[in-house]
């Protein structure tokens, strides 16, 4: 009988030496949490396919990032829904459309104690739910739209977002949104390019959240990316980084791990994943069956994505984890 010399499991006997060689550490520090606000409600309202997760009011989003604030998170995004939608989307750009809103209460509230971005796009906006506006024929029509984004960009920097995150996959949208906040003297203003963002059915209770519903059963993946694509992810990536990108971005998360590495060793530029509403919301129901320890499932899954190489993630679980962190 020979005995093996290799031993890996001397390293994995007590929890202090699994502890001193561990090779990945989810912080808190690496969070962002997505909040949804809607304008016109007085009360919180749940998301059913969101278990945890509400549609803030106006007053109840300013508890929520105070509350934030105190777990150590460092960073939220914010999406509105508005009362009123049209066809080109207006009230994303309005001053006092629900975004702008909440992100002048929160920089009064917290100043730069959080990172305030705000995520830049039409979809919640329009009426017929596509991230653009339409051609005659239906087609979402780029150039238009960039116009569009532009307009976004300034009014939420007005209105005091330090980071803009456009995430609509209009091609040029990050060379456009930098020359509109340069423009507007917002050259301080940090855009994080969602530049790999995938066509994928896991953005589901999303939709639920901001009350989106494309026109005609219609889908994205005119312009958003095809899930089994990964070098059109690094094109993505190359392009948004010559517009101006400070950070980009791959989504969703779990399902694209390869993605993330491959874009970590490609660009020098921090690099962000988003854990999405379908990657939440099936630990969530999972666990809610006694089916997974769904917390524990969470620290795996965000501990994978920083493994693959997110500098950032942006979660639904990030209140929870940063309680379980600590
Ligand atoms: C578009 C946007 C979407 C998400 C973030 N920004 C939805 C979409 O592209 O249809 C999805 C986020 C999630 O699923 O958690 N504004």
């Amino acid at each position: 009988m020979s005995f093996p010399t290799q031993r890996p499991r001397r390293l994995r006997r007590t929890a202090a030496l699994r502890r001193l060689v561990a090779e990945t550490s989810l912080r808190v520090d690496d969070l962002v949490a997505p909040l949804f606000v809607r304008e016109d409600i007085d009360n919180p309202q749940p998301i059913a396919s969101l278990p945890g997760v509400v549609q803030h009011s106006r007053a109840s989003v300013r508890k929520e990032v105070r509350r934030l604030v105190d777990l150590c998170v460092p960073a939220v995004i914010l999406f509105g829904v508005p009362a009123r939608k049209d066809a080109t989307g207006s009230e994303a750009w309005n001053p006092d459309g629900v975004i702008q809103a909440a992100l002048r209460d929160l920089r009064d509230d917290v100043g730069d104690e959080l990172v305030l971005m705000a995520d830049l796009c039409l979809d919640e906006y329009t009426d017929h739910g596509h991230c653009g506006v339409l051609t005659p024929t239906g087609a979402v029509d780029n150039d238009a739209t960039l116009e569009l984004y532009a307009r976004i960009a300034v009014a939420q920097a007005d209105a005091g977002a330090a980071v803009v995150a456009p995430s609509g996959m209009m091609d040029g949208q990050v060379g456009a949104i930098r020359a509109a906040l340069d423009g507007a003297g917002h050259t301080d203003t940090v855009i994080l390019a969602y530049s790999a963002k995938y066509a994928t059915a896991l953005y589901g209770p999303f939709r639920d959240a901001v009350d989106v519903k494309i026109v005609g059963g219609g889908d994205r993946r005119a312009y958003q990316q095809n899930p089994t694509n990964v070098r059109e992810s690094l094109r993505e990536v190359r392009l948004d980084i010559d517009e101006g990108a400070d950070m980009v971005m791959v989504k969703p998360a779990l399902a694209h791990l390869d993605v993330i590495a491959a874009v970590r060793a490609e660009v020098d530029v921090p690099v962000a994943a988003y854990h999405v509403s379908g990657e939440y919301s099936m630990i969530k129901a999972a666990a809610a069956n006694g089916w997974i320890d769904g917390d524990a499932v969470a620290l795996e899954h965000l501990g994978a994505i920083k493994r693959a190489g997110a500098d950032i993630i942006l979660t639904y679980l990030a209140a929870e984890v940063a309680e379980q962190l600590g």
